[in-house]
Formats: structure tokens, sequence, C-alpha cells
């Protein structure tokens, strides 16, 4: 890799002023990227607000003879997402590449979770993806008509998380928003290949102040000695560099587990069986009693279900 991978691009990355957020808005920075880094400086819970931490990013990427400015939009205000994708454009004539990272937590088991909880942790993480991407599309829709159709490229870069794929008990607010940014990945993919515009998803693993308030948390990921760290979050910023870069314009729609020195790429939900009543529905009693038929071992394979697939 080249440290020209992203010249010339135009990149914002939300929540860039701490945690993965920070390592990604220097990673693009280091490839040539010009740098919106976008953070409410917010508690690791969503509250409060602070200029300094998206300042003190865009200043240590100047400082290391990049360029980058500040924003300190709540990336979940409609008005705010707008004004952040204005401002990218507006500052460097362009936008190339969104990275949403933004997010927060509230943590507690369902029977005590709190609307307020429950209401700002799907607030911050889904809206807080869309409302960003809805006006980069827009943007990426309309450079697309100034040039007769030819396709303006573009890359969208969403947060999810491994809660949000397999379930994590005391994360259904989170989980539901992490998986809704799955859904959104998938449809914003297909919404927007007609402008050459991917959109992929990360599920990361890394010592941050959120992984910091789980139980345990700070034991098993804390660095050794002599030995390579896996739960830096500068590990999880490479993959982004990658799919902001021209290299991965034929990579859209998937979701990638980045931790350490590992990059899985993970594949969705796939039919097991086809079990057909032939003609006719099911009964309730028959799928009782046929159960462990349901259940049975793939007779063959798996793969998607005819009709299904983007319906
Ligand atoms: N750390 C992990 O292991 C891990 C695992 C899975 C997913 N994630 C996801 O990675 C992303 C980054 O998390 P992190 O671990 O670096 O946390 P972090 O707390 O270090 O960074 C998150 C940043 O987002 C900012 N932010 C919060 N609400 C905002 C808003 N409304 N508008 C703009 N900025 C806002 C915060 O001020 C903060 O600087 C999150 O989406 C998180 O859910 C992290």
């Amino acid at each position: 890799m080249t440290d020209t991978l992203l010249d010339g691009k135009v990149a914002i990355v939300t929540g860039g002023g701490r945690g993965i957020g920070r390592a990604e808005a220097l990673l693009l920075a280091s490839r040539g990227a010009a740098v919106v880094v976008n953070d409410l400086g917010a508690e690791s819970r969503g509250e409060g607000a602070d200029a300094s931490a998206a300042e003190a990013v865009a200043d240590e990427i100047r400082a290391a003879g990049g360029t980058a400015v500040a924003n300190h939009d709540d990336v979940a205000s409609w008005e705010g997402a707008e004004r952040l994708v204005r401002q990218a454009v507006d500052t460097f004539g362009r936008l190339d590449v969104l990275v949403n990272n933004a997010g927060i937590l509230r943590d507690a088991m369902s029977f005590n979770m709190t609307e307020a909880d429950w209401d700002a942790v799907i607030r911050v993480h889904l809206k807080g993806h869309f409302a960003p991407s809805r006006f980069a599309a827009a943007y990426w829709r309309e450079q697309a008509k100034a040039r007769g159709g030819d396709a303006p490229g573009g890359r969208i870069v969403n947060t999810a998380s491994e809660s949000g794929l397999f379930g994590n008990a005391g994360q259904s607010n989170y989980a539901a928003a992490k998986a809704g940014i799955v859904g959104m990945t998938l449809v914003l993919a297909r919404e927007l290949a007609r402008y050459g515009v991917t959109v992929n998803a990360i599920a990361p693993r890394a010592r941050t102040r959120l992984t910091a308030t789980v139980g345990g948390a700070e034991a098993f990921m804390a660095a050794k000695e002599g030995e390579f760290d896996a739960w830096n979050p500068d590990n999880i910023a490479p993959v982004v560099g990658f799919l902001a870069s021209d290299a991965a314009a034929d990579v859209s729609g998937q979701v990638f587990v980045v931790w350490g020195s590992h990059v899985y790429l993970m594949e969705g939900w796939r039919m097991i069986h086809d079990f057909d009543a032939g003609g006719r529905t099911w009964t309730p009693e028959e799928l009782a009693e046929r159960k462990a038929e349901l259940f049975a071992p793939a007779p063959h394979g798996s793969g998607v279900p005819p009709m299904g697939f983007g319906l």
C-alpha cells in the first residue's frame, strides 16, 4: 500500500474524535484523503457535548501534514447531518467517503430497560447512520445527474456490531440498532449501485471507552508487553481505508468482523430447508408432528430461498 491510496478523496468520519473513529480519520488522512472529523463530544451514554474531541483529531491530522476540519454536529439530527455533508462539499469541493461510526451504549436487560435508554441508542446509531447517508446519497445522485448519468462513485462504510449479528444479553436496544444498520447497508448498497456508490459494514472489536464500560473487559483486552496488541482500535482502520479506495469499487453489501490481525468476511441469512407441504399450507398440528424433520440437518446444502431475495 502506498500513502497515496486515497489521494484527492474527501472523507467524513462520524464520531471521529475518539476510539475507532479517531483511528479511521487518522488512517484516511495518512493515505491522502481530506477528512471532516465529526464528533459531538458526547459522554459514552450520549449525554453532553464537547467540541474539543473533533478539534483535537483535526489538529493531529494537520500537525502530521494532512488535511482536516472539525465538525461538531449531532449525526442523528437531520439538519446536523445535512450540515455535515454540506461542510465537506463546501470546504473540499466534493465528497467521496462517508464513514458512519458515531455511537453510544446504554446497556440494560430488557426488563430493566427505560424508554429513554431505548430511544437514545436507537436514535444515535440507526438514525445517526441513516441521516448522513441520506444526504450523502442525495449529493452523489445530483453528481450523477450533473454528469449526464455518469456514475460519480462514492463509499459508505457503516459500523455494525457482533451484538447485532448474533445477539448479546443486555443490549436489546444496541443490537436492534446494529442489526438495523446491517439491513440498511444491504438496502443502500442496492439503491446506490447505479451511482457507483458502494455500501459495506464492519463489526469491530477494540479497546475503547465504550468497551471499557463492559464488565471485565479491561482485563482481557489489556495489551501484553511485547505482544501484538489485538485490541488496539488502530487495527480496525485499515479495512476502512481499503473499502474507501478505488480498489474496492466492486465490493458492496458486505459485512466484515474486524479484530486484531483478522478480517472475517461474514455471510448472512441462508435457507436451510425448503419444507414444502405441496400445493397447500401446513397445519400447526402437522408442523408440531414433523418438527424433527424441519430441524433435521440440511438435506441439500443451503442457499437463498427462491424469490425471497430482495423482497
Ligand atoms: N469498541 C468496540 O469493540 C466496538 C464493538 C462493536 C461496535 N463498535 C462501534 O464502533 C463505533 C465506535 O465506537 P468506539 O468504541 O470507538 O466508542 P467511543 O466512545 O470511543 O467513540 C464514539 C464517538 O462517537 C461520538 N458520538 C456519540 N454520539 C454522537 C452523535 N450523536 N453525533 C456525533 N458523534 C457522536 C462520541 O463523542 C465518541 O467520540 C460505535 O458505533 C460502536 O457501537 C465498537
